[in-house]
């Protein structure tokens, strides 16, 4: 850090993401919870073709993907905002509807982005505590102009279901964001919700379902008026052609798109018996990964075994409230975890 940075953001200020190890190292990677499968084989070439134009700006709303997601979840085209990233749209919201000064409602455990942007916007949080298949009432009932809840919640996989959610934040005010990044491997989305709820945006990625971390494509749904303070607060190109273009040949694949989901699904599955046959503790997950704690052994000191074996793994918590958020990887990258473990 240099000494010009800004004070306000305090010593060692920074999100820090999941280990990034060189491609070709051989390295199992099950810490940021990527797909473990390759996109469709479309995307390629749908990249190839949009990269004969890149001597021209993209589509400033990042047509015509954006016409394709509003036909994929039956919304008009105003209702849908696609950026670099589902993060870029997290920015965006605080950019949008947080004065500075102001507080964001979070629930804790949360994706920890949240509180990392909160501070770059001088935005105060109040957290709240996140436990079973209920909306908090404290969470709810917070008296701020935005809230974030993830569903299903990282780095847990728990999943509130959005009947529960809808009745939980009946009253709630200002914006309230469900970031379904994880949406897929769970049963419902919030997005039908919608048409009810004109202050709530769902926020989507392609990094995780549709296998495409690497492009950087997010989108949020929500009302137009919403939709509209997000696109004027954001960047004049937010997603560049090949970006455009390998997101709109994914969505259109569904047999793909469905084969991937139900693959990591049938896995979550089996290496959450397999963890709870030997003692593990495993929180049921709907999302792409599971959150564990290991029967012997702190997590922590798991997880650096699992490193010299090179197999990564995320650690959350530290000692005996320690988690491990172990990502669902393919069924040969599931195996060597699971060897790696005896
Ligand atoms: C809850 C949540 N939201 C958003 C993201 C980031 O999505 P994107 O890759 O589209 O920026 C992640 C990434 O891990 C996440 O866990």
């Amino acid at each position: 850090m240099s000494r010009f940075l800004r004070r306000s953001l305090g010593e060692s200020f920074g999100y820090v993401p999941g280990e990034q190890p060189p491609d070709g190292e051989a390295w199992i990677k099950l810490n940021t919870n990527e797909s473990p499968f390759p996109p469709s084989s479309l995307v390629s070439a749908a990249i190839g073709a949009a990269a004969v134009g890149l001597n021209r700006y993209p589509s400033p709303s990042a047509e015509p993907l954006r016409t394709a997601l509003a036909a994929h979840h039956r919304v008009e085209i105003g209702q849908i905002a696609v950026g670099n990233g589902a993060d870029a749209l997290i920015d965006s919201c605080f950019r949008a509807f947080c004065e500075p000064g102001s507080t964001v409602a979070l629930t804790d455990p949360t994706y920890s982005l949240l509180a990392v942007q909160a501070r770059i916007h001088d935005v105060l949080t109040q957290k709240v505590t996140l436990g079973g298949t209920e909306v908090p009432a404290a969470f709810a009932s917070a008296d701020v102009p935005l809230r974030f809840i993830v569903n299903p919640n990282t780095p847990t996989g728990a999943w509130i279901d959005p009947a529960a959610l809808e009745t939980g934040l009946a009253d709630a005010t200002g914006v309230v964001v469900i970031d379904e990044a994880y949406c897929d491997f769970a049963p419902r989305s919030c997005v039908p919700l919608l048409r009810d709820h004109p202050s709530w945006l769902v926020l989507r990625t392609f990094s995780k379902s549709y296998a495409l971390a690497g492009l950087r494509v997010g989108y949020a749904v929500g009302a137009p008026g919403l939709i509209d303070d997000l696109q004027a607060v954001g960047e004049s190109y937010p997603v560049d052609r090949c970006a455009v273009a390998g997101a709109g040949a994914a969505l259109a694949d569904h047999a793909h798109h469905r084969g991937l989901v139900q693959e990591v699904i049938g896995e979550r599955q089996r290496l959450t018996d397999t963890l709870a046959d030997r003692g593990w503790q495993v929180t049921p997950s709907h999302a792409n990964f599971i959150c564990a704690r290991p029967g012997t052994g702190s997590a922590a000191s798991v997880a650096a075994r699992l490193r010299a074996r090179r197999v990564l793994v995320r650690c959350f918590g530290a000692g005996d409230a320690g988690m491990l958020r172990i990502t669902v990887g393919t069924p040969a990258e599931n195996d060597a975890l699971l060897a790696a473990l005896l």
